[in-house]
Parts: structure tokens; C-alpha cells; sequence
């Protein structure tokens, strides 16, 4: 069954993993996918391999108003419309778990990629989605965002930011028919989770499953990806709000 026939949706952060099987799932329920990210070479790659008339790719730092309200322009002008916007881009950083140690400039890196970004995302989808009087935001924290401890300062702040502005706009954004939701996904074997762990994919899923109340399955890419089937897809017209 097709869950987003005819829709539009504008992937932030979509050239790898998480963004990546999102944008793979939403073409083949029949979403047209605008892939927007700042590693130029895998986005266009992957938009190749998903056809043109499906995937197109936008070059868009997430930090950067005039690309995010550029890239939204281009999802509008070339399909019409904007139904699904995904902030989805991120970064761990440097995973400093001291605080003392940590260093401003790193802090304000993510916190400028991970929140700014996904404001940006949602104020600039907000914009063309109020008139249409429809639409879903959906926005990428990270179980650090209930649990602390875990990640930097910066990451677990970004994380719980990114919460903050979701319940925000899902209060305004409501009456206008725009839902807006998180989706917090537990660790997956990512180049963002390897590189910030220091691990290998194997050595990952491992460590991650050890700690994990469902055993048995390995946490991928693609299932993270079918929680943001669900959020933006009809099946979840009356889910807003949530994290
Ligand atoms: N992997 C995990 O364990 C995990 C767990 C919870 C949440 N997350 C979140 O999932 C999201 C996706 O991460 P991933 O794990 O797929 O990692 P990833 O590194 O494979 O993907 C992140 C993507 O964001 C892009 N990006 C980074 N900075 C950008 C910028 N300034 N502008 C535009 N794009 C930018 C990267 O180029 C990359 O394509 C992130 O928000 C991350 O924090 C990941």
C-alpha cells in the first residue's frame, strides 16, 4: 500500500543513514522527496538511484536561513507544494562528556545544526504549510532528550531543545492543521554514532543491545524510518504533539 501517494517531502540531513532510508521509504510509498544536506556527492547519488521524477537534491546548510528558506521554495516551486518537512540533519560533536572541558565553540556548533536547523526547518515549512492549511513536521531528537547523562552537555541540550520547539509549535501550529511531532530514536550504527563513539557498526549494535529491554533485534537505519512513515503519513492525522 502506498502510505504517502502524491505527497511532498523536503529531508533535511537526508544524504545518509536515517535521512537516507527515510527518503528511500518515502519514495517507495509514493512520496516525491526533496534531499537536502551539505554532502553534495551521496545526495545527488542517491537521488540518481531513486529516479528523477521521485528524489532531487538541494545543497542546504541547516544553519543557514537563506538555504532553508531556499530549500523549501525549491520543494514548493518544483512539486507545487510542501507536505512533510523532516529536520532530520545533525551532529553528535565532539562528545566532550565533561563539562569543564568542553569547549564553547563545539557547544554552539551543535546546538546551531541541531536546534537552529530545526527551527529554521520548521519556521520556513510553517510558512508555506498555513496557508495550505495542512501539513507534518516531524523533528528528529534522540532518546537524550528523556534521558540524560548519556551524551555531552551540548547534545542532550540540543536534543531536549529540539522537544521544547516541537510542543511550541504543535500548540501554534495546530490551528492551522499543521501537526508537529519528535521522533527520538535510541542509538543506531550510523557514521554520526561510529565516528562519535569510536566504534565499528558490529561493535555498536552490540554495545547498544546489551543495554536494551528488547532483545533479539538490532535497532537499523530503516526502522527509525518507518516511525517517520507513521508521523507523517494519514495513519497519524491526530497525532501532534508528541515526542
Ligand atoms: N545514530 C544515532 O544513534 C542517533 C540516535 C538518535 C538521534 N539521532 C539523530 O538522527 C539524525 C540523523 O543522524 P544519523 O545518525 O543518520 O547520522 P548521519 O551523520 O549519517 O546523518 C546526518 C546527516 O546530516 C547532515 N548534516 C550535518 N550537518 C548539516 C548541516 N549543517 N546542514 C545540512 N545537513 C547537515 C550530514 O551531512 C548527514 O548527511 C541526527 O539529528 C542525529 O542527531 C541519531
Amino acid at each position: 500500500m502506498c502510505r504517502l501517494e502524491g505527497k511532498v517531502t523536503l529531508i533535511t540531513g537526508g544524504a545518509s543513514a536515517i535521512g537516507e532510508a527515510t527518503a528511500k521509504l518515502f519514495t517507495h510509498h509514493g512520496a516525491r522527496v526533496m534531499i537536502a544536506d551539505v554532502q553534495d556527492d551521496k545526495g545527488h547519488a542517491l537521488c540518481e538511484s531513486l529516479g528523477s521524477s521521485a528524489a532531487s537534491y538541494v545543497h542546504c546548510d541547516v544553519t543557514d536561513e537563506s538555504h532553508v528558506r531556499d530549500a523549501v521554495d525549491a520543494a514548493v516551486s518544483r512539486h507545487g507544494k510542501l507536505d512533510i518537512m523532516f529536520n532530520n540533519a545533525g551532529i553528535a560533536g565532539s562528545m566532550c562528556m565533561q563539562i569543564r572541558k568542553s569547549e564553547k565553540a563545539d557547544f554552539e556548533r551543535v546546538v546551531g545544526i541541531n536546534l537552529v536547523g530545526s527551527y529554521l526547518g520548521t519556521k520556513h515549512a510553517a510558512r508555506v504549510m498555513i496557508p495550505a492549511r495542512r501539513g507534518s513536521i516531524v523533528i528528529t531528537a534522540s532518546t537524550m532528550s528523556v534521558v540524560p547523562g548519556m551524551a555531552s552537555a551540548a547534545y542532550t541540550c540540543s536534543k531536549l531543545a529540539v522537544v521544547g520547539l516541537m510542543s511550541s509549535a504543535a500548540v501554534e501550529l495546530g490551528q492551522f492543521g499543521v501537526r508537529v511531532n519528535c521522533m527520538s530514536p535510541h542509538g543506531v550504527a550510523t557514521p554520526l554514532a561510529t565516528t562519535a563513539l569510536g566504534m565499528g557498526v558490529e561493535e555498536l549494535e552490540e554495545s547498544m543491545h546489551e543495554h536494551e529491554i528488547l532483545k533479539g533485534v538490532r535497532l537499523k537505519a530503516e526502522d527509525v524510518a518507518e516511525a517517520v512513515l507513521l508521523l507523517g503519513s494519514e495513519e497519524a492525522k491526530y497525532v501532534s504533539g508528541v515526542n
